[in-house]
């Protein structure tokens, strides 16, 4: 599996030693975690924006960024002046079907990839209409708003759903999983169908990054 590491717990005080630690571990993305105050509680606008302005200046390692927005189109603009890898938006933020599908294409003109993630309550199968426009479905396995919560054990079924329902239709989309993710939990994952899994608290909390690193990208 790929590992896109969450910078929204990196602390302050020298972090760009820790952008460059992470880099040396081997991390496959930057995991870019954009909270409004509005669709989530926290607000990581003003952290999140001076983060990326380092990363883009300090590494090549793509950027995924996941808006946890409300008010989305603004942020997709001012995330694609950083060329991400991809921009994620969160299903639950479109009024209706139409304004998500313009997201879509908007983050696609822009040469840029483009997912679509939902939160843990959310039915996979409110996205399966979607699939055939986008790269990534980011399966929330915590309740987006914060780092440092468990994994919610009921997602992991949605993502084995999800990977049923893609090979069934012969669709080429990544899965990500988000959210509560370590050492115990990347093997059932990877099972489950997991491309690609997000990881902040437990990376962050190890002493040695290229072990947790290795560990969590789960080697066939
Ligand atoms: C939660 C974020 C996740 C989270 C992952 O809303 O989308 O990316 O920061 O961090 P951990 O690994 O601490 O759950
Ligand atoms: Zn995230």
């Amino acid at each position: 599996m790929e590992l896109s590491v969450s910078i929204l717990s990196v602390k302050k005080e020298n972090c760009i030693q820790t952008f460059y630690n992470l880099e040396t571990a081997g991390v496959d993305y930057f995991h870019i975690d954009v909270m409004d105050g509005e669709f989530v509680e926290n607000d990581t606008t003003k952290i999140m924006t001076e983060y990326t302005e380092y990363l883009n200046t300090i590494t090549n390692i793509p950027l995924d960024v996941h808006l946890m927005v409300k008010d989305v189109m603004p942020y997709i603009k001012s995330y694609l002046i950083f060329e991400p890898r991809s921009i994620t938006v969160h299903y639950e933020a479109a009024k209706n079907k139409e304004e998500l599908l313009g997201w879509i294409q908007y983050i696609k003109e822009q040469n840029c990839k483009v997912g679509i993630s939902i939160k843990p309550n959310t039915a996979v199968k409110e996205i399966f209409e979607f699939l055939p426009y986008i790269h990534t479905v980011l399966v929330m396995t915590v309740e987006p708003g914060k780092g440092g919560q468990k994994l919610i054990p009921e997602t992991i079924a949605k993502i084995k759903e999800l990977k049923k329902y893609l090979k069934e239709n012969h669709l080429e989309v990544e899965i990500e999983a988000d959210g509560g993710i370590n050492e115990n939990n990347a093997n059932g994952l990877k099972e489950a169908g997991c491309d690609i899994v997000v990881a902040g608290t437990s990376i962050m909390n190890s002493d040695d990054y290229k072990e947790i690193v290795r560990k969590l990208k789960v080697k066939d």
